[in-house]
């Protein structure tokens, strides 16, 4: 379908979404029981990227009569499965939810179903339940193929250590980014244009392009980052001071997101044996475009939150105009095939960012020094 079309369509099933929401009562999601149509809950305040949801989500609400809350689990299940009772107890009828861990948001998502909510996983795959009905997301592996693509192709030689860093086990999408990028790197270990820095699980498994979900996770245990800035940074340093000689100089770094690579790149940074880094990271944060103008940090994947919104609340009008949301595809989630909706992503780095991130009008010139 041409772009144009689907927008028009999109804008159609926005402005429908604000018909069945104003011919349904409130405005603003506050109020008791039958108030809330469409209940949204993020994973935490604590990380940029999901503030980012926040606002877009607000972006896209602002003058409309949308009846909508957004609540966060500030990183607790409990928190999370709180909040769906909140959104359940105010008569949502569909709920979008980016689980703070994959398997323990099935209890919360199954109370949902059994109240006859829709189930919309947002951007992070609810794990072993049927209880979703739908997921929007990024093409995750897609995500991590570039980062690791970055690497390749900004390699310098033979023999370069490679420092793997990966997200939170409880998160799906670690084992996806990961899954993209090993599938890019083994080869490239294999030939001898990298060699593992950090991970004897890594190292044992070097031979083997298409790893296991259990492979994976002997790796991500290593290096996992829990995607905690604090814990990214303690691990490199760690890292670094084990690291022999031979395993500094030009190193390429896999980190898995923007929060983690600018803490990891100052650690690496300081470190006076290291000549050059490349480092890669995702979500297109703030910091780390201003990272980027300052080569700090070699790219980010830019994910385009407002699509994954639109996507999201697309859906939410469908279902509530009792119609079937369109689906480009499934993922299993360990339990069933969950129809699902993705979007692409982009990969910016110092040449590009001015024209992806500036000149299309997701962020202001202003908000950057040295552009
Ligand atoms: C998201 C990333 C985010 C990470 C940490 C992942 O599930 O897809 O965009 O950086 O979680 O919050």
């Amino acid at each position: 379908m041409k772009k144009h079309v689907k927008g028009i369509l999109l804008l159609a099933a926005v402005m429908m979404f604000s018909i069945v929401a104003s011919a349904c009562g409130n405005s603003n999601g506050g109020g008791g029981g039958g108030s809330v149509n469409v209940g949204i809950v993020l994973p935490t305040k604590d990380e940029p990227r999901w503030v980012q949801d926040e606002q877009r989500f607000k972006d896209a609400l602002s003058g409309t009569k949308y009846n909508t809350e957004i609540l966060f689990s500030q990183g607790s299940s409990a928190k999370e499965k709180e909040n769906v009772e909140t959104l359940l107890n105010k008569g949502i009828k569909v709920l979008i939810i980016c689980p703070q861990d994959g398997d323990a948001a099935a209890a919360a998502v199954e109370a949902a179903k059994k109240d006859g909510v829709t189930v919309i996983s947002y951007d992070r795959l609810i794990t072993n339940t049927d209880a979703v009905d739908y997921y929007v997301t990024f093409d995750s592996l897609a995500v991590g193929a570039a980062q690791a693509q970055y690497l390749v192709d900004h390699s310098k030689g033979n023999g370069q250590p490679l420092y793997l860093y990966a997200g939170a086990a409880t998160d799906n999408n670690a084992f996806l980014f990961f899954q993209g990028a090993w599938q890019v790197l083994q080869p490239k270990i294999a030939d001898g244009t990298f060699k593992i820095a950090n991970s004897s699980e890594a190292e044992k498994l070097k031979d083997t392009k298409d790893l296991s979900r259990d492979q994976m996770s002997s790796i991500i245990g290593q290096v996992t980052t829990n995607w905690d800035p604090n814990e990214a940074k303690n691990k490199a340093q760690t890292h670094l001071t084990a690291a022999a000689a031979d395993m500094k100089g030009d190193v390429a770094i896999l980190a898995p997101n923007d929060g983690t690579a600018r803490n990891i790149a100052d650690v690496f940074g300081s470190d006076s044996a290291v000549t050059s880094y490349v480092i890669t990271g995702q979500d297109a944060e703030k910091a780390s475009i201003q990272y980027i103008i300052d080569n700090k940090q070699s790219m980010t994947v830019f994910k385009d939150v407002r699509t994954l919104v639109k996507d999201a609340m697309g859906m939410a009008v469908e279902v509530l105009d009792g119609k079937s949301p369109e689906t480009t595809g499934s993922y299993n989630n360990g339990s069933t095939d969950v129809k699902a909706k993705q979007t692409d992503v982009i990969v910016v780095d110092k040449d590009n960012v001015k024209k992806e991130l500036i000149d299309s009008g997701y962020y202001k010139a202003d908000e950057f020094t040295g552009l």
